[in-house]
């Protein structure tokens, strides 16, 4: 190609680019735009690795959630869990010696508990048993358990008073030049983290930036916002962790279970005064490398999405953003 004359080669190279096999050739071994995620994925499984002797938080977390499911089976097994009993209990040993996840720790403790009150005791189970209950002598008591279905509060809110909350929600990218107080966006993130996650991981983290002269760089990062940065009171980014999972195929998670939680947030914020508008994190590797400086970003975390967040000047303009309706979006058995 190099020996073709500029214009040519541009041509030829846009050509091969559009057709189908071109594409195909072009994404798998020419373009370097995967990179960067392929990096972070293979860094995080790196992470995910090594860090299983200091501490690490998804195992213990997915461990739990799989003891949960084997303890409410209608027919439970005499026994389960058996392979990984140890590992979890050595992990909650650790994450509770550490003390900075207390809620995973109490949550792990309460039904630890509950397994070796349950289970029929095999040698290694007894094995981690022993180990559990000379750790559980430091432990705060937790009485987390499995529950039944009926046993839950019953709902208070009305099918229309939600499709009116989720109606009464626009983007919103016009505020008032007023503090977003952190007490209420901490009231959304504990709704946000209310959200079903895989395995209940919960792997993000919200990177929130309120500070005046942090936010004229921050709410320039995403491409999305240009027409409105200056009006932006609060950046929140949501920031995947890479380092929760041990397999490739996982590799999506942290945009489903990141969006999930954002979903949760910003409900959560009109139902607390407050508006947003979500915004787009393209894969754009100048914009990564941005991001990732300025939040000190680990190389196997990711960016889900960036939220703005504020109170809405009743005078801003709102899109209509009418909705499809659901006859166009269900289809039922194939
Ligand atoms: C993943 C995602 C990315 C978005 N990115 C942007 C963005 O970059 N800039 C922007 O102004 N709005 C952005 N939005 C807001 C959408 O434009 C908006 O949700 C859509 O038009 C529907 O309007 P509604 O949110 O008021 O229902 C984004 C929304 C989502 C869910």
């Amino acid at each position: 190609m190099k020996l073709l004359p500029g214009k040519f080669r541009a041509k030829v190279a846009r050509t091969i680019k559009n057709s189908s096999i071109g594409k195909s050739v072009y994404y798998l071994f020419i373009t370097t735009r995967f990179k960067d995620e392929s990096i972070a994925v293979f860094r995080g499984i790196k992470m995910y690795q090594s860090s299983s002797s200091s501490g690490n938080i998804s195992t213990l977390r997915r461990n739990i959630h799989r003891i949960e499911k084997g303890l409410i089976t209608p027919n439970p097994r005499p026994y389960f869990a058996e392979s990984y009993i140890h590992e979890t209990v050595v992990q909650f040993k650790k994450i509770a010696s550490l003390g900075h996840d207390k809620s995973s720790a109490q949550w792990a403790f309460g039904i630890l508990n509950q397994y070796f009150q349950t289970v029929q005791s095999t040698p290694k189970i007894k094995q981690a048993e022993t180990l559990f209950l000379e750790s559980a002598k430091d432990s705060e008591p937790a009485n987390h358990r499995t529950f039944k279905a009926e046993e839950r509060a019953p709902n208070t809110i009305t099918h229309t008073d939600f499709l009116n909350l989720n109606i009464k929600r626009r983007s919103v990218r016009y505020y008032l030049q007023q503090q977003v107080p952190r007490e209420l966006v901490e009231k959304a993130v504990a709704v946000a983290l209310q959200a079903p996650s895989a395995c209940n991981r919960q792997p993000f983290m919200f990177r929130i930036i309120d500070d005046p002269e942090l936010l004229k760089t921050a709410s320039r990062l995403p491409i999305g916002t240009e027409s409105f940065a200056d009006q932006i009171q609060m950046m929140v980014f949501v920031v995947g962790d890479l380092s929760y999972y041990f397999d490739v195929r996982d590799k999506h998670v942290i945009y489903i279970d990141g969006s999930l939680a954002a979903m949760n947030f910003i409900l959560s914020l009109e139902t607390l005064g407050l508006s947003s508008c979500m915004i787009n994190w393209g894969d754009i590797p100048e914009r990564n490398k941005a991001l990732k400086d300025f939040l000190h970003l680990n190389v196997w975390e990711r960016c889900v999405m960036a939220i703005s967040v504020g109170y809405a000047d009743p005078k801003g303009g709102i899109p209509s953003s009418i909705k499809k309706h659901p006859i166009n979006v269900i289809k039922y058995n194939v």
